[in-house]
């Protein structure tokens, strides 16, 4: 299967991804990385890889839905089987979604549906909860709505700030997202209502 991964960070997840897709039997490459900002360690570390990278910048397009489109048209020119947003920290639109719906995942440092958005671990700290994780989803118009591909559970610390919890569950995420990345790739998925299941 054919990964397209955005990224708009450290880019850790997609390092675990290239890792993986190193191995053959793994079932998936990727084939390119996008960012919406240049000189991030993501962009890097695809480059490292060999990997095609481009960058699709909110300010280089008159509006939003521009972009929107642009970047919907740099991912599908590597014909994706699926999309990964991997900390890509910009909501995808109509346009991206018309374009690549229904094959595009996220990764969100919580467990759905809890805390979605941009604070997760910083939320679930404030809240109290003993116990939080990572969830893969399904990209729709929503903020993390999407149905649940795969999650995973990560404890609460008594002296937990927000950079250790989310360090913490960012090694459950890697481990997460590459396991449920490579079952899609090479078992399939199919979405039934909010269910999804692997296989064909
Ligand atoms: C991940 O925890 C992701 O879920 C969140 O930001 C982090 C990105 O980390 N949105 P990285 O760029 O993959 O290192």
């Amino acid at each position: 299967a054919r990964l397209v991964v955005l990224v708009s960070g450290g880019g850790t997840n997609l390092q675990a991804l290239l890792e993986a897709c190193a191995d053959p039997s793994y079932g998936a490459q990727v084939v390119a990385v996008g960012a919406d900002r240049p000189g991030i360690e993501g962009l890097a570390r695809a480059e490292r890889a060999g990997v095609a990278t481009f960058v699709c910048r909110v300010q280089d397009h008159p509006t939003r839905a521009d972009w929107d489109a642009a970047l919907a048209a740099e991912v599908a020119a590597h014909r994706p089987d699926l999309v990964v947003l991997a900390g890509f920290m910009k909501l995808v639109g109509e346009s991206f979604l018309a374009a690549h719906g229904g094959r595009v995942v996220n990764t969100h440092p919580a467990l759905s549906p809890s805390f979605p958005g941009m604070r997760g671990p910083a939320e679930a700290l404030d809240y109290g909860v003993k116990v939080t994780g990572a969830t893969l989803f399904m990209v729709d118009a929503g903020v993390d709505t999407g149905q649940i591909v795969a999650q995973t559970t990560v404890p609460v610390e008594d002296d937990d700030t927000v950079d250790s919890l989310h360090d913490r569950i960012k090694v459950a995420e890697r481990t997460m997202l590459v396991e449920a990345v490579g079952r899609m790739a090479r078992e399939g998925f199919t979405v039934e209502g909010r269910r999804v299941r692997f296989g064909r």
